[in-house]
């Protein structure tokens, strides 16, 4: 049996949620309820494995809160169709109930967002949406109901789904789609509608059982975060918790994070006896050998794949406090199953839930979403929300109430963990470049191979220089040459490779200089890193925007034909991907422009 289709149900009653609900759980065949909840907690305590225990991931949010002293309002229910079986969380759609949207989305595979046809895309709708997006929903489904009440006029319909679209588009979400419905009738739930035959859709249930929501299975190493060190006599010691990825057999090699000690697994004890193995999902008792040292918060992880481990990190959060989050304020942070103090050490901008602007903003209000810098009181190993959701996301802890005030995603680590500080010197950034005249940056062109870059970079630097600037022009293949010639084009070097030249750009215009960085630059999450390195303003990403199929028509070092033949392998383009930015700065399109046009348009884009 695959897996069930874990969604989350997001509006108010007014929207018709609970009519809607109801009728999926009727309509389907086998209804269960809060006795499921039972059932999955005995079967989790016996370490039971597979579906069973795949459900349990959902009560674990529902614990947590428990354990925070939280009232939850989130209902979970499981039904089945003879095609599917379903998990859907019940999230109260009023504004102070953003948390229960959050523990709903924090894992399910699917959003289904209601609106009321008469009222259309509400502000509330637009955050549920960001919500769902920023805590890793890959589907979401904008249920556009009571369209009985609106004549089932298409108008309206297309009208709603276009503003919607431009909430999501720049989300990065793969899936969104928007269906009209009426939950009263039950058309378009479970049975067409014979009012709408301009809808060639799915209806809502259809979607929901033919959804496919598989990630591509990419093996992955072992990830334990220890809940609980059993220790009930002197000559037994086991680590309990559930495995987050990977699998684990007796002799496998581990490494206990953040500490780094190494050890090899003895056994693993289930209430039954002995196992000759544990996967994801599975939780077990874990015994090592030799007997080191792990507590509750540690995780234990494959040997040669160790985790990453920082104090200071960019995350998204949303914060549900009624006090406002402000900046300094120590928190207590709970990420997997550890604790450590943290504070937020910078708000680097609020979201504007509705048309997804970054504001400047001095603190973040209830229900706002937002981008901040963290800063834990001891080292963390963790995984970047998108790799893991279980050792990327996180809630804060207010010290003084216990009260659950935001909950949040680890985009990427600012700075390793080291016994280093900063030291300050007299001289800075403005100073150098003041002393050339001029505002030092960071002019960054990502794009494909022959998209025209590094011409484009060329001539930008020519007509700078003209100028009497002081630049220095970083180009990919150059670097390559000499600091990054130990780097190849794995998805983990070209994340290396941008890492250093990001730093390097750092350095640079902080020696005053106009630096212009000329590499492809293929993921969404290095650019983002990179531009974190820089002051608002002093960072300008600009899209070098060609086709694949002009770049490789072009093929000046030909390459496009070697990757074609198979010759070369993770060839941009080709056979490994390019994330193009969804807000560049600037879109240089090359298949338009000429590049002394190119050019005209980066200078004259220039702030002053
Ligand atoms: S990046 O992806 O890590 O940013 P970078 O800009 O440094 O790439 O290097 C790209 C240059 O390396 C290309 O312009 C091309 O000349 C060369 N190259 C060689 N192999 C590859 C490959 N597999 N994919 C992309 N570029 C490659």
């Amino acid at each position: 049996m695959p897996p069930p289709l874990r969604f989350v149900l997001c509006g108010s009653v007014d929207d018709g949620k609970s009519t809607l609900l109801g009728r999926l759980l009727y309509d389907s065949s086998r209804v269960f309820s809060d006795e499921m909840k039972r059932v999955v907690e005995d079967s989790r305590r016996y370490g039971t494995q597979g579906d069973v225990a795949d459900l349990a991931l959902l009560v674990d949010g529902l614990q947590d809160e428990r354990e925070q002293g939280m009232t939850i309002d989130v209902a979970y229910r499981a039904f089945e169709t003879p095609r599917r079986r379903f998990i859907v969380a019940d999230a109260p759609g009023h504004e102070q109930y953003t948390r229960n949207m959050v523990t709903g989305a924090s894992t399910a595979d699917l959003a289904v967002i209601m609106v009321d046809a008469r009222k259309g895309i509400l502000p509330q709708t637009a955050r549920h949406t960001r919500i769902a997006a920023m805590f890793g929903v890959r589907h979401i489904v904008l249920a556009v109901n009571k369209m009985d009440l609106a004549g089932w006029s298409s108008h309206t319909f297309e009208a709603i789904a276009s503003r919607h679209w431009l909430v999501t588009e720049d989300l990065g979400v793969p899936d969104v789609r928007a269906i009209p419905v009426s939950a009263l009738t039950g058309e378009n739930l479970t049975r067409a509608a014979a009012n709408a035959p301009w809808y060639r859709g799915p209806t809502l249930l259809e979607h929901l059982e033919t959804v496919e929501t598989a990630r591509p299975a990419a093996p992955q190493p072992l990830r334990m975060p220890v809940q609980y060190v059993n220790r009930p006599s002197p000559d037994f010691r086991g680590y309990c918790g559930r495995v987050a990825c990977g699998a684990v057999k007796p002799g496998d090699r581990v490494l206990v994070s953040p500490a780094g000690t190494r050890a090899a697994v003895k056994s693993i004890v289930v209430w039954q006896g002995t196992r000759e193995s544990a996967a994801q999902g599975d939780s077990v008792t874990l015994t090592l050998t030799p007997d080191v040292d792990v507590a509750r918060g540690d995780v234990i992880v494959a040997a040669d794949e160790p985790l990453e481990v920082a104090d200071q990190f960019q995350a998204r959060i949303v914060w549900m406090g009624d006090e406002p989050l402000s900046v300094g304020r120590p928190y207590r942070m709970k990420l997997h199953t550890r604790e450590v103090g943290a504070a937020v050490t910078r708000i680097r901008h609020r979201v504007d839930v509705s048309r997804g602007a970054e504001l400047a903003a001095p603190r973040l209000e209830l229900n706002d979403l937002g981008v901040v810098n963290l800063a834990t009181d001891s080292p963390v190993p963790f995984a970047r929300y998108d790799q893991s959701r279980r050792l990327g996301g996180f809630i804060l802890i207010d010290r003084a109430t216990n009260a659950t005030v935001g909950a949040g995603t680890i985009s990427y680590p600012l700075m390793r963990a080291a016994n280093l500080t900063w030291q300050d010197f007299d001289i800075d950034g403005d100073v150098r470049a003041r002393l050339k005249r001029q505002r030092a940056r960071c002019l960054w062109l990502t794009g494909l191979s022959a998209s025209g870059k590094s011409t484009v970079a060329n001539l930008l630097e020519r007509r700078l220089v003209a100028e009497g600037r002081h630049t220095y022009l970083l180009d990919g293949d150059n670097v390559r040459h000499g600091l990054n010639r130990d780097l190849g084009f794995t998805e983990a070097d070209r994340v290396e490779n941008i890492r250093r030249v990001a730093e390097v750009a750092r350095l640079m215009v902080d020696a005053g200089l106009i630096v212009i960085v000329s590499f492809i630059s293929p993921f969404r999450s290095e650019r983002d890193f990179a531009r974190g390195l820089f002051e608002p303003g002093d960072f300008m990403e600009i899209f070098v925007d060609a086709s694949v199929e002009a770049c490789a028509r072009r093929d000046p070092k030909g390459l496009y034909a070697k990757a074609m033949r198979g010759e070369i392998r993770n060839f941009t383009g080709v056979d490994s991907p390019y994330e193009r930015p969804l807000r560049p700065d600037l879109r240089l399109d090359t298949e338009k422009l000429s590049p002394d046009e190119c050019v005209e348009l980066v200078m004259r884009s220039l702030p002053a």
